[in-house]
């Protein structure tokens, strides 16, 4: 059988990165192949030369058996090559169904007029397909993450591509909406379509992939059959023996209580809320998707209004009008939604990292001290092992994990003492998934209150010293981090009143 693409000797520079050394991959009618690898490892670029955004600098690129040049998105569109990107790439003032069909509106009355209807209707479809009930009028902006990712797979499936690539479509999704994403995938895959699927989740991996291809640090690893163990493919996408981090038992010389929260109402989204975090301890946030997990996290940062209850740090209650508020009285808060509430792209490494915490690197209060934001910037780099040719590159430019990496080390180095990590590690790789972990604990063990919430149940199991779970709103229960199952945590979890 001809693959459909086949790839020899790809390179690829950026300025000061080599991000591709002569790569291979190839990919079948009717297979799901996974491209694995590391934060930085190349793979959104390697994927990026094929679905036209950027040029190869050499070698060979064949889609059908004919070597084929890619001259840019529109000509990858028109080869049937789909793309999901990483970053979600929606426009926030126009409606889901505008955004599926952007710059290929059907029209009618001889091209003059929109015809609305037919968007409507065809994304409807769409959405039917997906199992997704949501008004193909809803503005992007009002969507949840996760939404707009369904939103994003739904503009991909418009196009009816025959090779169609996923980079970390599931990143957002819940277990249900990861199903019918698999389900699509199946279809697709008995109609013959090719599938390039970019995921750091080895369980996902096992389940849909057929063949796995890793890269490391640019170069082409290995590729094998989906059924090796993960053990092995990690042992290939690191390079390196990885350290497991211990839970740190919690001192329990301090039952000083540092964050203290009490009566929290919020709508229906949170519902009569309350829960304490000691100093040196990692409370877990155990819940489904939309369970209020989120919108509890936002309303003790003060990003949203409550309507009733109060927050006090270290006994005091606190002003809770604005971010800036919960960042004075301590408490620093890396939220989900890191693209829009995280990272300054067109800003280097460095300021992301130094510039909310500026004034601890004032001398006398007015010098900035340039050695101790390098010293200290390094440092994170290096222990998060954020890959980027130097302190200076602009935050866009790095990979999408290794931007997470720096919204993360800007709290790390922060002097909040409770501190609040929304998903800390969607899409970032195994290897530091582990280092993050290590940090949180170096955290708690210097004295501070962390909380972490996370959809994935053996991160929380592996963090925490104690977990509340959530359930539409509620908490519904609280597991001492040494009995708790994935069980137990998942019962409590959709615990419905
Ligand atoms: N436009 C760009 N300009 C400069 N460097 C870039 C650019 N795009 C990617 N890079 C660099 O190329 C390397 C590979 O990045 P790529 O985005 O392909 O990684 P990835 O494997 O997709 O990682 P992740 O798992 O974090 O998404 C990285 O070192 C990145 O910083
Ligand atoms: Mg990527």
């Amino acid at each position: 059988m001809t693959p459909l693409v086949a790839i020899k000797n790809l390179s690829k520079s950026f300025p000061g990165v080599k991000a591709l050394d002569k790569v291979q991959f190839d990919l079948m009618p009717g297979e799901v192949h996974a491209l694995m690898g590391e934060n930085g490892a190349g793979k959104s670029t390697l994927m990026k030369i094929l679905a036209g955004v950027y040029r190869k600098d050499s070698g060979e690129l064949c889609l059908d058996g004919q070597p084929t040049e890619i001259d840019g998105p529109a000509h990858a569109q028109a080869l049937a090559i789909g793309i999901i990107h990483q970053e979600l790439h929606l426009m926030a003032h126009l409606t889901a169904a505008q955004n599926i069909f952007l710059g290929r509106e059907p029209r009618k009355c001889g091209g003059l007029l929109l015809d609305e209807d037919a968007i409507h209707r065809d994304t409807q479809a769409l959405f039917d397909r997906l199992n997704l009930s949501m008004p193909p009028s809803t503005p992007i902006g009002e969507l949840t993450v996760a939404r707009q990712q369904m939103v994003e797979i739904a503009k991909a499936l418009s196009h009816k591509s025959r090779v169609l690539i996923m980079d970390e479509p599931t990143a957002a999704l819940n277990n249900a909406e990861i199903d019918e994403l698999f389900r699509i995938i199946r279809q697709l895959k008995s109609e013959g379509v090719g599938i390039v699927y970019i995921s750091h989740k080895m369980d996902e991996i096992q389940r849909i992939a057929d063949r796995i291809t890793v890269m490391r640090d640019g170069t082409y690893v290995a590729t094998r059959p989906a059924s090796t163990p993960m053990a092995d493919v990690i042992a290939m996408m690191v390079g390196r023996k990885l350290e497991h981090a211990h839970k740190s038992i919690p001192d329990t010389s301090s039952n000083e209580v540092l964050l203290d929260v009490r009566g929290l109402n919020r709508g229906r989204a949170i519902r009569d809320v309350s829960f304490t975090v000691r100093r040196g301890e990692i409370l877990g946030f155990a819940g489904l998707m939309g369970a209020g997990r989120t919108e509890v996290a936002r309303a003790v940062f003060g990003a949203d209004r409550i309507d009733n209850g109060e927050v006090r740090v270290r006994g005091q209650v606190i002003r809770l009008e604005s971010p800036q508020d919960a960042v004075q009285a301590g408490i620093g808060y890396l939220s989900e939604d890191r693209k829009h509430f995280g990272l300054a792209t067109g800003m280097d490494v460095e300021s992301n990292i130094t510039l909310p915490s500026l004034k601890r690197w004032l001398t006398w209060g007015v010098f900035l001290n340039r050695s101790a934001i390098r010293v200290v910037s390094q440092t994170m780099v290096d222990k998060l092992r954020i890959k980027t040719p130097s302190l200076l590159q602009t935050a866009k430019l790095l990979s999408g994990g290794n931007q997470q990496k720096v919204v993360i080390a800007k709290w790390l180095v922060q002097d909040c003492e409770v501190l609040i990590f929304d998903e800390p590690t969607r899409g970032i790789d195994v290897g530091a998934k582990s280092e993050i972990y290590k940090l949180l604990n170096d955290l708690a063990a210097q004295g501070r209150a962390i909380i972490v919430i996370s959809s994935e149940l053996p991160e929380v199991l592996q963090l925490s010293h104690r977990v509340l779970v959530m359930c539409e709103g509620r908490i519904t229960g609280e597991v001492s981090g040494e009995a708790a199952t994935q069980e137990s945590l998942m019962a409590l979890a959709t615990q419905r009143d």
